[in-house]
């Protein structure tokens, strides 16, 4: 990640190279704090208000201190400005001291490379978060696992990994959600599989109504995804990400993705 600018709370723009917490702070201990990464479209953050409304519930399911929202999206207007980068990442954290935290650092460029090319997909078998003490849908510091993940997807030669559980459904990536198309259907996996509730997500089924394609939420095997006439990824950052194949079964290259990311991109005014 290539940091660019730093607001910490209390002390707001600060060098990027300067420590920001505790050495007590459980966010570094134990991964106990949330955060939500944004995507800056011409200097403004798409859906802003959505992330927080994640982050606040997030805090609020690890047990952290109330998020303040003001103090968030004034450190997050500071770090933007001190890194005048109209296309940017900007990554909000809460921790338990609490200490808040806006981060802004380029965008990476080789996700256009990569929508031109498509993905290569695998699955790996994930852990399905469907009691409430497995944090399902809480987007918290203790991500080492779907780090993990993408590195092992990368090792088989892949560009990203796609969690299925015990019995093959699919569940979400390591920091997407997953779609497939049908005809005219599109289906992604619910809400209830205690996957993220990714503010793209729920961007992408709004656009996919306006483009008249229907949208399925549920519970589905991979041999579903695999059978697929089209797939691809969704995420703050990585937008609308369509796949080449899946586990080396090869996926056309279909129109909805491309409708999809356009629709999103006029959306976010980028
Ligand atoms: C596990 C997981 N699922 C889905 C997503 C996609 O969410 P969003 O569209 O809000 O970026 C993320 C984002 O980081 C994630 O970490």
């Amino acid at each position: 990640m290539s940091l660019l600018a730093v607001a910490v709370a209390g002390r707001g723009v600060v060098d990027p190279a300067e420590p920001v917490l505790r050495a007590d702070d459980e966010a570094l201990l134990r991964g106990r704090a949330a955060f939500e990464t944004i995507r800056v479209y011409a200097g403004v953050p798409f859906k802003l208000a959505e992330h927080l409304d994640r982050l606040a519930g997030s805090a609020e399911r690890i047990g952290l201190p109330e998020v303040n929202r003001l103090e968030l999206e004034t450190l997050a207007q500071e770090a933007l400005d001190a890194a005048a980068a109209p296309d940017a990442v900007l990554r909000l954290y809460w921790t338990p001291t609490p200490v808040a935290l806006a981060m802004v650092s380029a965008l990476a460029d080789h996700y256009e490379d990569l929508r031109a090319r498509g993905q290569r997909l695998i699955s790996l078998r994930g852990v399905r978060a469907d009691e409430p003490w497995l944090l399902p849908g809480v987007k918290s510091t203790s991500y080492a696992v779907n780090m993990a993940a993408e590195a092992e997807a990368r090792r088989q030669g892949a560009d990203d990994a796609i969690f299925v559980d015990r019995q093959g459904t699919v569940l979400e990536g390591p920091t997407t959600n997953v779609w497939w198309r049908r005809e005219r259907t599109l289906y992604t996996p619910s809400l209830d599989l205690g996957i993220l509730a990714g503010v793209t997500r729920a961007a992408v089924l709004e656009l996919a109504g306006d483009l008249r394609y229907t949208v399925e939420e549920g519970q589905f095997g991979l041999t579903e995804l695999l059978a697929a006439d089209e797939a691809f990824t969704s995420s703050t950052v990585r937008e609308v990400m369509p796949a080449t194949d899946v586990d080396g079964v090869p996926l056309s290259r279909g129109p909805s993705a491309d409708e999809l990311q356009a629709a999103l991109r006029q959306a976010a005014g980028g």
